[in-house]
């Protein structure tokens, strides 16, 4: 049976697309109001007909509307920025309505908008709003609680591998429990909130690029495994095969340039040497440690027979560390943005790379991938904060406003939802932002 709200929250999603698109008196723009005056009438037949969002999710009553039918994600995020708790419809629904509730539902959200008042301006009477209280100052201290533990994940990760690399050198039997026990961590949090997790990439320290890097690679492909649905316990094998694959650099001066090509050519061998006298049963770290920089299309170190296929964890590291390379490689000017290292993933994909796996990461990481910076078509700055309604179309946190006036309060935007556009990818160095603080 179909839901009697799911049908006109589909009309009202199609009503907005329409109203973006289209002047008032084209005849789309008309059919989509009629065709959500008929849905409204048709559902009000069942029970009177109220639509309300709680936690990001619309109900129709206490039926919740599955997140997958059209257009309901993009509903539930325009009600959400514009603080719309319920939406009531009552007898009588008609076009004006119908065209009042599609404008108010179109238009920028802001602090000042108020949605009450705009449906009274356009003579809307059978819709009633109940609205969303405002962000408390409890919710605020709880998002930057929040932050401030996902960054302190992040450090722990990071001084954890620095103590575990200084015993693999000096210690012959050295446990990798605290590594492993931090993975975990970072795998439970990525379940929870990979947007967070992701958003952690940017914290790199650049006094310490190999450990910073190592931490970044271990992130990527634990959302990499997630894509393609391993289980916890895949997934922390992983995340710590990917924390670990560099650790034979450890054994040279990664600052000598002298060196260079020996660490290139050699640390992979190093790296599983070392690993292999650790005091773990899981010989998935050391495998990666020695596979990562065997390409799919034969190439890269060290040399193997033909027809030796590297395990799928080491596959999946080498396009993490791809990705990681091509956005922080050592000279800093030749930094690709995220969005051009997710199409040069793809490039790679089937030469260098595997072409399952890199097509797989480029989709959880999305075209515009988190801490990507965007210039937005009202001429408003912003990063990417988490994937959105539409997938060209992510969660923008704005930083700058259309006049380049920098935006101090917390304002996220799902441009799909809010019909606004991508107009082009921004170099922060350009604006001398630091996307770890946007984050
Ligand atoms: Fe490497
Ligand atoms: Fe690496």
């Amino acid at each position: 049976m179909t839901l009697p709200g799911a049908s006109v929250i589909g009309a009202l999603a199609t009503a907005r697309k329409a109203a973006q698109l289209y002047p008032p008196t084209h005849p789309a723009h008309r059919a989509a109001l009629d065709a959500l005056v008929s849905a409204v009438r048709d559902a009000d037949g069942h029970a009177p007909l109220a639509l309300n969002l709680h936690q990001g999710r619309l109900y129709h009553g206490s039926t919740v509307i599955p997140e997958d039918l059209p257009g309901s994600q993009g509903i539930a995020n325009a009600f959400e920025a514009r603080h719309i708790e319920s939406l009531a419809f009552s007898p009588g629904f008609g076009l004006t309505d119908a065209t009042g509730l599609v404008e108010v539902l179109s238009l920028r959200p802001s602090q000042t908008l108020d949605v009450t008042q705009e449906l009274t301006d356009r003579g809307v009477t059978a819709v009633t709003v109940g609205l969303l209280e405002d962000e408390t100052e409890e919710d605020r201290k709880d998002r930057d609680r929040r932050r401030a533990l996902d960054r302190a994940l992040y450090q722990q990760l990071l001084r954890t591998l620095r103590v575990l690399v200084s015993r693999l050198t000096e210690e012959p039997r050295a446990g990798l429990g605290a590594a492993a026990a931090a993975v975990t961590e970072i795998v439970g949090r990525l379940a929870e909130d990979p947007s967070a997790i992701l958003a952690l990439a940017w914290m790199r320290e650049s006094d310490n690029e190999l450990l910073s890097h190592s931490v970044n690679v271990a992130v990527y492909s634990v959302n990499l495994g997630r894509a393609l649905g391993l289980p916890d316990e895949g997934l922390a094998s992983l995340g710590l095969s990917a924390l670990l694959h560099d650790v034979g650099k450890t054994a040279f001066d990664i600052h000598d340039p002298a060196q260079a090509e020996s660490i290139a050519s050699l640390h992979s061998q190093v790296g599983a040497d070392m690993l292999s006298r650790a005091d773990h049963d899981d010989s998935a770290p050391m495998l990666v440690a020695y596979e990562h920089h065997m390409y799919a299309d034969g190439s890269g170190v060290p040399p193997r027979a033909e027809g030796y296929i590297a395990h799928p964890f080491s596959r999946m590291v080498a396009i993490a560390d791809r990705y990681e390379n091509l956005t922080n490689p050592h000279e800093s000017d030749h930094a690709l943005t995220p969005d051009q290292a997710v199409m040069q993933v793809l490039r790679e994909a089937g030469t260098r790379l595997d072409p399952l796996f890199a097509r797989l990461f480029s989709g959880a990481l999305g075209v515009f991938p988190v801490g990507c910076m965007v210039r937005l078509s009202d001429d408003s700055v912003g990063v990417v904060c988490r994937a959105g309604s539409e997938m060209f179309a992510p969660v923008v946190r704005r930083s700058y406003d259309a006049r380049g006036i920098e935006v101090d309060e917390y304002d996220e935007v799902d441009i799909g939802a809010e019909c606004l556009d991508i107009i082009e990818v921004v170099d922060p160095n350009s604006l001398n932002v630091r996307i770890a603080e946007k984050l």
